[in-house]
């Protein structure tokens, strides 16, 4: 008899050693792990500590021994530039053998880190791919970020090399990547040895023009012609293998660490359980590398399965239209997409009826997979209604690595709600907590908490600081992580996923934090104070919204300061912030102990009901911002 949702769910929950000792039998190990949970330092829990293997022999040379080096193990399409390039696993192999051996001979090994900042192209998997070979330990920073986030990451990992390219492409511009390294290793503290630049054509290439920044520049090319091939470095299943940054509430981005064997396990067993891909199947999953279903659902997992995975480097819309991820389902065969809500916001608004799916062939595709923030009814119901195949919503974050809750399709296809990511994901304990850590009653709202351990695949800790960690997610409910997200169990035991807690915003399933945005824009020498908030918007999800204060006498245009300020927030955060609103008040709603009542200036704006605290220091405040926040108000 197949086995059930149901059935697995409670196998997991009931003995998850054996349950996860079973699933680890899909890794290829050097050492096969006897040992499932190493639970010594608790509430640090790190999986298969006796384990070892290494990540790119089981995403590349596994399937090349079992003689499928001829399979397509990536596809490559740039509808910037109308080029397709295809690597089969045994020609991929050979790129990452050779760009871990240019690693080794910059002197590059075991544990140190190599940080990435690369657009969509395949040297971006292949020198996250070369990292796993030699056991270094990648961080990707999105090609999004402004230098001084990119400062700020290599401050953090301390890298002993950084992968970059000439430059990235956007349909309006084209970005220049050297002239932002070069900057952010001015603003960095730490010395950073060699940067290795990949060429692309049609941008500046003059590593002369670099020389000297403290840092020796080499070209990817040129070291690759002399390299020696590097074969794989055995590692524990309890090492490294990238730190993803992502946004926290302040200002300090936090340093997801991700273990080797736990997520080599949980990713394999998601892709046949969750996703139902396996050998000879396509997944594209339009995102970027630089995030975290990147990482897991562009790079790892469908090559741990041996699928074929598509890179995608292009938008949903206007590359050169909105039938962009039709045509690449035809031309490339997809049997499996997964994108973001927003995306598909995107193709609606410039397709409603979509028209352009007349014009293609996509009847390889048997599911639509979104995540990165929450899918809202009507968007899920049209994308059924255009695509005829499930839509499954899936609910996770850079820190879990992996889904928690989602419609196991592989195992077995549940009844949908819209609005739901369906049920959690076996390995997963889901709990619905009221303020002081209390179960709330079923259809109640209240915070999404993780009962511990957390499955295999899940974040170990941040990187150098287990303190933050314990801090910022186990302490607020103990025996939990507390995901910073808020929701609901339904009777049927479906989970809804309704916003963040905390002062993280999501703009275009990408994941912002306010506090990074207020402390730029506080930064500007007319403003007093300030708050940013995130507001509902019907393309984006969300989009952030500044209120400042001025300073007493501060003598500047409205208009002038809005435009100021919205420079600096690209210029210190980045384009991807997509910060544009500024509206100047005459004061913050706070409370007596003057914290900003940034949750009632957000359902105000959202045109909901709005609570305000009794601990308000003047209601008047609230009442002068009314005509303001309400939408359409203000600017
Ligand atoms: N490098 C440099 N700049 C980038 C960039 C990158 N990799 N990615 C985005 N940007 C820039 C854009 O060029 C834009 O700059 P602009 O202000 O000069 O126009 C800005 O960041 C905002 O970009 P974006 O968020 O892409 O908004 P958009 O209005 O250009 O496009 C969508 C809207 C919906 C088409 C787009 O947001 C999208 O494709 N969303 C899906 C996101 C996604 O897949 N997220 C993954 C999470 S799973
Ligand atoms: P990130 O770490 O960038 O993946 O962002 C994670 C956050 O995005 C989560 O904590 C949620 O707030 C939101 N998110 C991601 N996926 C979903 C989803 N399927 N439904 C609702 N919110 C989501």
């Amino acid at each position: 008899m197949p086995a059930t949702y149901h059935a697995t769910y409670e196998a997991s929950r009931r003995d998850p050693a054996s349950f996860w000792l079973e699933a680890a039998a899909r890794v290829a190990w050097d050492r096969p792990p006897r040992r499932a949970l190493d639970d010594a330092h608790a509430p640090l829990y790190r999986w298969f500590p006796d384990g070892t293997l290494n990540m790119s022999v089981n995403a590349l040379d596994r399937h090349v021994a079992a003689g499928r080096g001829g399979a397509t193990a990536l596809v490559y399409d740039s509808a910037v530039l109308g080029l397709r390039r295809t690597y089969t696993y045994a020609e991929l192999l050979a790129e990452v053998e050779t760009f871990a051996g240019v690693l080794v001979g910059l002197g590059v090994g075991k544990g140190d880190r190599v940080v990435m900042y690369l657009p969509m192209v395949p040297r971006a998997v292949v020198a996250m791919l070369a990292c796993a070979r030699i056991g270094a330990v990648h961080s990707v920073v999105f090609g999004g970020f402004a230098p001084r986030e990119l400062a700020a990451r290599i401050d953090d990992a301390t890298p002993a090399a950084i992968v970059t390219a000439t430059g990235g492409i956007e349909p309006s511009r084209r970005v220049e990547y050297l002239p932002a390294v070069a900057e952010a290793l001015g603003l960095a503290a730490h010395q950073v040895p060699h940067i290795v630049v990949a060429h692309r054509g049609g941008f500046a290439h003059d590593l002369e023009e670099y020389a000297g920044n403290r840092a020796g520049w080499h070209d990817w090319d040129t070291l690759a012609a002399d390299a020696e091939p590097a074969g794989p470095v055995e590692c524990a299943a309890t090492d490294p293998l990238y730190i993803l940054y992502t946004s926290g509430t302040t200002g300090a981005p936090k340093g997801v660490v991700r273990d080797t064997g736990g997520y080599a396990v949980a990713l394999a067993w998601s892709m046949e359980n969750i996703y139902g891909v396996g050998p000879g199947d396509t997944m594209l999953t339009a995102s970027d590398v630089g995030w975290v279903v990147g990482h897991s659902y562009i790079v790892y997992a469908p090559l741990l399965a041996g699928a074929t995975t598509v890179l995608y480097e292009g938008k949903p819309v206007g590359t050169p239209d909105a039938g962009a991820f039709w045509r690449l389902v035809q031309e490339h065969r997809v049997d499996v997409l997964f994108t973001a809500p927003t995306a598909l916001r995107a193709i609606r608004k410039a397709d409603p009826e979509a028209a352009l799916l007349a014009g293609y062939d996509t009847s390889t595709l048997r599911a639509l997979f979104v995540a990165g923030e929450r899918l809202d009814p009507e968007t899920y119901h049209w994308a059924e209604r255009a695509l005829g195949v499930p839509v499954v919503d899936n609910w996770w974050q850079t820190e879990t690595g992996w889904p928690i809750a989602a419609n196991p399709l592989g195992l077995q296809e549940l009844p949908r709600k819209a609005g739901s990511p369906t049920v959690p994901v076996p390995g997963y304990a889901v709990e619905i907590l009221d303020a002081l850590g209390d179960p709330v009653p079923v259809g109640e709202e209240g915070n999404i908490a993780l009962r511990l351990p957390l499955p295999p695949g899940t974040l170990a800790t941040l990187w150098g600081n287990d303190a933050r960690y314990i801090d910022s997610y186990l302490t607020q409910f103990p025996g939990h992580y507390a995901t910073g997200d808020s929701g609901y169990v339904d009777a049927d035991g479906y989970l809804f996923v309704m916003g963040r807690t905390d002062d993280v915003i999501n703009v275009s399933g990408h994941r912002l934090s306010t506090g990074a945005m207020e402390q730029v824009l506080g930064s500007h020498p007319a403003v007093a104070e300030c708050a940013v908030i995130g507001v509902a918007d019907s393309l984006k999800g969300q989009r952030p919204s500044g209120y400042v204060v001025l300073k007493h006498g501060a003598d500047i245009a409205e208009e002038q300061l809005r435009t100021e300020l919205v420079a600096l927030v690209r210029a210190q955060i980045g384009p991807v912030a997509d910060f544009r609103e500024v509206r100047v008040v005459e004061a913050l709603p706070k409370t007596r102990s003057g914290k900003i009542l940034r949750k009632t200036m957000r359902q105000i704006a959202d045109g909901k009901e709005y609570s305000v605290p009794s601990t308000i220091e003047d209601a008047s405040v609230i009442e002068a911002l009314l005509p303001l926040l309400r939408p359409g108000g203000g600017a």
